[in-house]
């Protein structure tokens, strides 16, 4: 059973490529091998790993004309699905009835040993968030320590609500306190408040550091370009607790994941026609 992961805050500019970019290095860092799903059409993740990509593969593959499209980079155990601007026009391409679920298929035929897949998302509730919703069993919210950032975490929880029927498996496993300033005192009250609404599931805080302001710049994530750094610090605890969280958690019932990213690559079509035979049939 794979892990899939989806980063997600329908606000804008509160950590959410920092963070899926920064984790999938640490966990690459800690041995085990991620594929990190660039959904954003600004093609934020795949620029910070020093992939500029125009995004027509990643269109094709959800209209099932290719495979998705998987590139390797420099990043120790990262693998990427990369997307630029092209991916803006999923939004209106793409509007039938099982729109939500092509990622899903997308993952469901590609073969890989990737222990996680980690997905970025851009900032709104469109076709790219409800398809990373419909693919993931855990949800990730990078949040600021704001008054609006906490209304933003009614959206994410009414979203997660809205996508539940189709996805039963899917929950939050971990908020992330981005761009903390820990000697404000609303840092503290938003902790608090925080800690009361979804307990057992703050992660530890990144603070606000210039070396992740940088890092992507360089094409890098943070424990690369500034090894020694607090972003590289925080990150690393950050993913620790996150992978204890998610580990640690009883298996969700396996069915409807079973068959993402099986090893086999022996018979790729078979798997593809038995994924969506035993996938789809249960829904
Ligand atoms: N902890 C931090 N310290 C300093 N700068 C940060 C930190 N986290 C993120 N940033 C910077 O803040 C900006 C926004 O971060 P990021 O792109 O990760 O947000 P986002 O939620 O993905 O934004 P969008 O909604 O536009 O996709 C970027 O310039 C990033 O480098
Ligand atoms: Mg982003």
């Amino acid at each position: 059973m794979k892990q899939v992961i989806s980063v997600v805050n329908l606000k804008g500019g509160v950590g959410k490529t920092t963070t899926a970019v920064n984790l999938a290095a640490c966990w690459g860092e800690m041995g085990k091998k991620v594929l990190l799903v660039d959904m954003d059409p600004q093609g934020g993740a795949s620029l910070s790993v020093g992939i500029m990509n125009g995004g027509n593969e990643f269109l094709d593959a959800l209209e099932g004309k290719t495979a998705l499209p998987v590139y390797s980079t420099d990043v120790p155990g990262v693998d990427l699905v990369p997307s630029g601007s092209a991916m803006e026009t999923a939004n209106t391409l793409f509007t039938g009835e099982n729109s939500s679920e092509l990622l899903f298929h997308c993952l469901g035929q590609t073969r890989g040993d990737w222990d996680l897949v980690i997905i970025d998302c851009p900032p709104s509730m469109g076709f790219h968030t409800m398809n990373a919703l419909m693919s993931c069993q855990h949800v990730i919210v990078p949040v600021e320590a704001s008054f609006l950032g906490l209304n933003g975490l009614k959206q994410i929880t009414s979203a997660l609500e809205s996508v539940k029927p189709q996805n039963p498996d899917i929950k939050i496993e971990a908020i992330i306190p981005c761009r903390a300033h820990r000697r404000r005192r609303i840092h503290w009250e938003i902790m608090d408040t925080l800690k009361e609404l979804f307990p057992g599931k703050i992660s530890p805080i990144i603070r606000e550091n210039v070396s992740l302001a940088e890092a992507p710049g360089k094409g890098k994530p943070v424990i690369m370009s500034a090894r020694i750094s607090k972003g590289a610090d925080d990150y690393r605890l950050a993913s620790m607790w996150i992978d204890e969280q998610i580990n640690g958690t009883p298996e969700p019932s396996a069915h409807r994941f079973s068959n993402i990213f099986s090893e086999d690559t022996s018979t790729p079509d078979n798997g593809f026609q038995n994924y969506q035979a035993s996938s789809f049939a249960e829904r």
